[in-house]
């Protein structure tokens, strides 16, 4: 049964403590999905704002409450640039957390983006998902998203077809990210809204006109911004953001 539930929104006073946040959260939920499944399948983020999550997950005393071993990593979308390059966000997640964790390599699994076209490792990558989960269409326990100026979450970008259109895909691939860099890939409405739980991590002031049309009252003129679209069938919806970002909300 579809129940589409009003997101909760929790404000944070700064960068940091929307990064503690958030760290708490993904602590219980991946205890509670341990507990309930034996494990924990999360999609991290690109971006710069999940950084000071990843790393407090990779210091005590959070990196101690988690069972890495049972924690299955996959990213909810990539750039498409080999995994040592500056703008992966594999590379970041391996520098800020990965790297710092008992977790091991067959546990990760990073978007291929070498010696491959995008629609093949968007196909690829399907196959893993679904493979890793045992289900045709994957309900991850967590998928983290940010969210652009633009309203653009993951490498869903305003006026591309999968979010004017969206397909029965699970990834997607992405040619003209109009973030640098161009090529990208993405999972779908379908695979997110396929999620048991989404977060969003947004922060900064930059955001905060997109952040009242995407969860303000008023009906946005025009197509909704992408990120208005993440809405779980079956699934919570948690939005963390610093005052900077919510300063356009009501009541603020
Ligand atoms: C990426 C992300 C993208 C990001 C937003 C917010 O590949 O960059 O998937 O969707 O989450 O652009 O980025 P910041 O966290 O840097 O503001």
């Amino acid at each position: 049964m579809n129940k589409k539930t009003n997101p909760e929104i929790k404000i944070l006073p700064d960068k940091p403590a929307l990064a503690a946040e958030a760290a708490k959260r993904f602590v219980l939920l991946a205890q509670t999905a341990v507990e309930q499944n034996g494990r924990f399948t999360v999609a991290l983020s690109g971006g710069s704002t999940p950084r000071a999550l990843h790393e407090l997950l990779a210091q005590t005393p959070l990196r101690d409450q988690v069972a890495w071993e049972k924690v299955i990593i996959f990213w909810g979308d990539e750039r498409f640039v080999p995994p040592d390059d500056a703008d992966s966000s594999y590379l970041m997640a391996r520098e800020t957390l990965l790297d710092h964790v008992p977790i091991p390599s067959r546990n990760i699994h990073r978007v291929p983006t070498v010696g491959i076209t995008p629609e093949t490792a968007a196909q690829q990558y399907t196959s893993t998902l679904q493979s890793v989960c045992g289900e045709s269409v994957p309900r991850l326990d967590l998928i983290l998203l940010g969210m652009g100026p633009d309203g653009h979450t993951a490498s869903l970008f305003p006026g591309h077809p999968e979010v004017v259109n969206p397909s029965e895909k699970l990834v997607a691939a992405v040619t003209n990210s109009p973030k640098p860099p161009p090529l990208r890939l993405t999972f779908t409405y379908k695979l997110i809204n396929a999620a048991k739980n989404v977060i969003f991590l947004v922060a900064g002031a930059d955001k905060a006109e997109m952040v009242k049309s995407v969860l303000g009252e008023e009906t946005a003129v025009g197509f909704p911004p992408p990120a208005k679209l993440v809405q779980p069938s079956n699934g919570k919806l948690l939005w963390l953001l610093d005052k900077s970002a919510a300063q356009q909300l009501p009541n603020q």
